[in-house]
């Protein structure tokens, strides 16, 4: 866990500052602290030094062991809270293998300083738990960031210093889940390492087993694991803060591994399936993220657990099975299990809100379509949305964040193709619009009335491509800032 602390004086032996260009000449951006900087710029200008997002260069210094200069752009002036997050990010990156490093970059205001602190400790990530002592060694990452500000006295500064840490923490649990291979990772160890946890957290902690699950007429889940010798699990995280007044349900998608089942995917980028879970670790952590923060807010997180798995006991395509709650579904293709998950898990979560009292509202998390990153690419995510008000405030939080969502819609015209000859519905449709689909499938089990999320996050939630930023190679955490950021700003003040 990296820890995040603020600092008025340069108090490592490595400092982290900004460059940047204007009317093409190079420009150090230190936030005011001290470096021997006309030699530096002499030194930058003669390596051709760019300044561009995610350039980061080292060099000896002379008041500290290492400066290190990290691309914030062209001009200072565009600068905004996700640049200097993500080159903040680019930086912790690079400096694996050191245990401390003081950030020096240009900041005008405590959210500005936020960005900051959470970049760098977002950066401070790797996953050596397969490596062998000696690679991993090497590879440890930042322990312990400390952002050099003028802000360090406030209230707002430490409270943030304290949430990146929070943030980071959470998120890499998400990453490390994401990366651990189904060979270690399964619906059961998922929940036992959510109940650990969760536990320590005060929060409250209830696993369906398949038993539970078959008696329950939870026949998505049961229908999605049986292929499987891992049984599915249903996993429901339940947090109350002090005062709260509104309720949220978030629902995640968990297939440990999704090979498709009886519509085996191709060998060919299979083992990216293992990332199919980010939507489920990214609820789950999140509302441990809440129960850190001690949000005044009531919040379940579901878990819908399975391995999408080939055997004889696996579902075949014209099997019909009745999700949780009554309605029937025709399995015209295994491999459209997110949305089967899904809807078990929603029907339940929307039951248990009701009984509480009724739900302000309620977010499903999944990598749920390969049209979702053939739309909209690998970096940015999908939100679909029965109510455009709730839209509009999760994509003004998300804008904040810096987390890229966008919008998508959920035209009446294509539920048609979901309709079934024998049963209430089928699972697929028409292949173009598959995310579209996809999201109106899951209206299908959401009361209108009920202000509901679906966030595709396909493309983004596992990073195939080249690190950059604070987003390493793997597994990236996100949606978890978002949903974060909603439950600070829904819950009671
Ligand atoms: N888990 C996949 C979606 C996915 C694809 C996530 C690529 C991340 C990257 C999902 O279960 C799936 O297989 N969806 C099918 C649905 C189709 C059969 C209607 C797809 O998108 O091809
Ligand atoms: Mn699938
Ligand atoms: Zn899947």
């Amino acid at each position: 866990m990296v820890k995040v602390k603020l600092t008025t004086k340069v108090d490592s032996d490595i400092l982290v500052v900004g460059l940047t260009k204007v009317n093409n000449k190079l420009q150090i951006e230190s936030n005011g602290a001290q470096l021997e900087s006309v030699s530096l710029l002499a030194t930058l200008t003669a390596i051709g030094a760019t300044a561009k997002a995610d350039e980061v260069i080292k060099l000896p210094g002379k008041n500290t062991k290492l400066v290190i200069f990290t691309g914030l752009g062209d001009g200072s002036s565009n600068l905004n809270a996700e640049t200097l997050r993500r080159a903040a990010g680019a930086a912790a990156r690079e400096l694996h293998g050191n245990k401390m490093a003081t950030f020096a970059l240009p900041h005008k205001s405590v959210v500005e300083l936020s960005a900051i602190a959470e970049g760098a400790a977002l950066g401070a990530y790797t996953f050596t738990e397969f490596l062998g002592n000696t690679k991993a060694e090497q590879k440890a990452p930042l322990g312990s960031v400390s952002v050099y500000s003028k802000f360090t006295e406030t209230a707002q500064a430490k409270a943030a210093a304290k949430r990146a840490e929070i943030i980071a923490e959470q998120t890499f649990l998400v990453r490390d889940l994401i990366n651990t291979p189904p060979s270690h990772l399964t619906p059961d160890s998922f929940s036992q390492r959510f109940k650990k946890l969760a536990t320590s957290l005060g929060v409250k902690v209830e696993i369906l087993n398949e038993s539970q699950l078959i008696k329950g007429g939870y026949g998505g889940i049961i229908g999605v694991g049986q292929g499987s010798a891992n049984p599915p699990r249903l996993l429901r995280l339940s947090y109350s803060g002090k005062g709260a007044k509104k309720r949220y349900a978030f629902i995640g998608k968990g297939i440990t591994f999704d090979t498709g089942g009886l519509a085996l995917k191709p060998a060919q980028g299979m083992e990216a399936m293992k990332s199919d879970m980010s939507g489920a670790a990214a609820v789950c952590a999140a509302v441990l993220a809440i129960a850190e923060l001690k949000l005044p807010i009531h919040i379940d997180a579901w878990a819908a657990l399975a391995e999408n798995m080939v055997s004889d006991k696996a579902t075949r395509p014209s099997d019909i099975i009745t999700i949780y709650g009554g309605k029937t579904v025709e399995v015209l293709n295994p491999d459209a299990e997110g949305r089967l998950v899904l809807a078990d898990a929603m029907v339940r979560a929307a039951e248990v809100g009701k009984k509480a009292g009724g739900l302000d509202g309620m977010v499903d998390v999944a990598t749920l379509t390969g049209a979702q990153v053939v739309a909209l690419g690998t970096r940015t995510s999908a939100v679909m949305t029965n109510n455009e008000s709730f839209r509009e405030q999760f994509l003004t939080l998300a804008e904040i964040t810096g987390e890229a969502f966008w919008p998508m819609p959920l035209p009446e015209e294509l539920r048609a193709s979901l309709d079934s000859p024998v049963a209430d519905m089928a699972n697929i449709g028409d292949r173009m619009g598959g995310m579209l689909v996809a999201g109106l499938f899951l209206k299908d089990f959401v009361d209108s009335e009920l202000p509901w999320l679906h966030l595709d996050i396909a493309g983004p939630a596992y990073n195939e491509a080249k690190a950059h930023g604070y987003t390493p190679v793997g597994g990236t955490g996100v949606a978890l800032r978002t949903l974060v950021a909603l439950a600070e700003s829904s819950a009671a003040k």
